[in-house]
């Protein structure tokens, strides 16, 4: 992903809301120290109070280019240094017999996996912003499936649903305990909602377009991606669209935001393994591909292609504990965050399941995010 990019655009502070490149990079680095070498091998740090700058809540995006971070050599010396002494603790652990909660099932390598591919997607959201930036490689195919017709909403029953992660595999807290809901029958929208309608409700509205988005003077828009400046494709998902316009949208068509319970009982039986994800495509399927790989309810894409917005708030689930670090989720509950669900094209695959829940302020757009409406039956 950073190769194309020089020192100095690793070490720029494109946007005030998210961190330079090597912050980025050192932060992967020194989490993985942090639990791997330090917390389960027992060694001190190896760069003494290095970590304070790393640490995600005491540093405010804003401000993380003016830390004394690693950058240039000293930094991909360091990242080669903790990957090297990372891989010396896996071989002398026995994950298998282990009843220690941050060995079993090697639950803290899963956890260093996922919070390096939850930030390789925070860093291509930078990456959006840098001019000339060049995917090193772009794979056609994943978004261009064959589009399957079908009605524009599908129904989902009255019912009680089994919702949250179940015991097996690796989920972060937020996910936990797996717990039943009762749930009134809803029909939800088959495809995430498409850039044509999102213009035909920015044209009836005056809404102000999502990021990204440029009038081409003759009453179309282009949209400029990773660079490069084209007509918006009507048929595609809409991306980078906040909140407040998601939720406005909805009631536009006489449809709601859906519950992220009812996000995610309309979602059982998503398969990630047949979706748009993993940085390969640098964009977005057309809306109504991947008509195989359709949940339970009918609805296709609910993986991949863009995070789509939820009413729902973050907050813990009945029972749920902080686990291992409450900075992860539990220090965002209560605090109005906005609840996202089933990763986009820019997602790493082995982050997102239909249980995975992500958040963010209701005004941000620079995130992958786009939405699909429910209506009660
Ligand atoms: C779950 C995407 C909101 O980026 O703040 C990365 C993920 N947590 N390092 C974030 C995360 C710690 C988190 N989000
Ligand atoms: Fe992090």
């Amino acid at each position: 992903m950073i190769e194309p990019l020089a020192d100095e655009q690793l070490n720029a502070a494109y946007s005030p809301i998210l961190s330079p490149l090597a912050w980025d990079l050192g932060h992967i680095a020194n989490f993985e120290e942090l639990w791997l070498v330090q917390t389960i091998r027992g060694r001190e740090p190896m760069r003494g109070e290095l970590g304070r700058f790393y640490d995600a809540i005491e540093n405010p995006r804003a401000t993380r280019s003016e830390l004394p971070i690693l950058r240039g050599d000293e930094l991909r010396r360091y990242m080669g240094e903790v990957r090297e002494r990372t891989l010396d603790v896996l071989d002398a652990l026995d994950l298998e017999g282990s009843d220690d909660p941050l060995l079993r099932d090697g639950f803290a390598y899963e956890l260093i996996l996922a919070h390096e591919h939850q930030h390789n997607e925070t860093m291509l959201q930078l990456l959006q912003m840098v001019d000339g930036y060049e995917p090193a490689r772009i794979d056609g195919t994943v978004a261009g499936e064959p589009v399957v017709d079908g009605p524009e909403m599908v129904g989902v029953e009255a019912g009680t649903y089994e919702v949250g992660a179940a015991g097996d595999g690796f989920a972060y807290d937020n996910e936990r305990p797996r717990h039943a809901v009762e749930l009134a029958a809803f029909e939800i929208d088959r495809t995430p909602v498409t850039n044509a309608a999102f213009a035909e409700f920015v044209a009836d509205t005056g809404a102000e377009p999502p990021m990204y988005w440029e009038r081409d003077g003759e009453g179309g828009w282009l949209t400029t991606v990773f660079g490069r400046r084209r007509p918006l494709d009507p048929g595609r998902p809409v991306i980078h669209v906040d909140w407040h316009r998601a939720e406005a949208f909805a009631r536009w068509a006489n449809k709601r935001l859906p519950t992220e319970l009812e996000w995610e009982a309309a979602a059982a039986g998503a398969d990630r393994e047949r979706a748009n994800l993993d940085q390969l495509a640098f964009g977005c399927a057309p809306a109504g591909s991947y008509g195989e790989a359709a949940s339970g309810s009918g609805a296709v894409q609910m993986l991949g292609d863009v995070w789509e917005w939820t009413s729902s708030e973050l907050a813990g689930y009945p029972g749920f504990a902080a686990f291992p670090y409450p900075e992860y989720s539990q220090a965002f509950f209560g605090e109005g965050h906005k609840v996202l669900r089933g990763g986009a094209w820019a997602t790493r695959r082995d982050v997102i399941r239909t249980s995975f829940r992500n958040w963010d302020l209701a005004e941000r757009s620079q995130i992958f995010s786009g939405l699909r409406c429910v209506r009660d039956a």
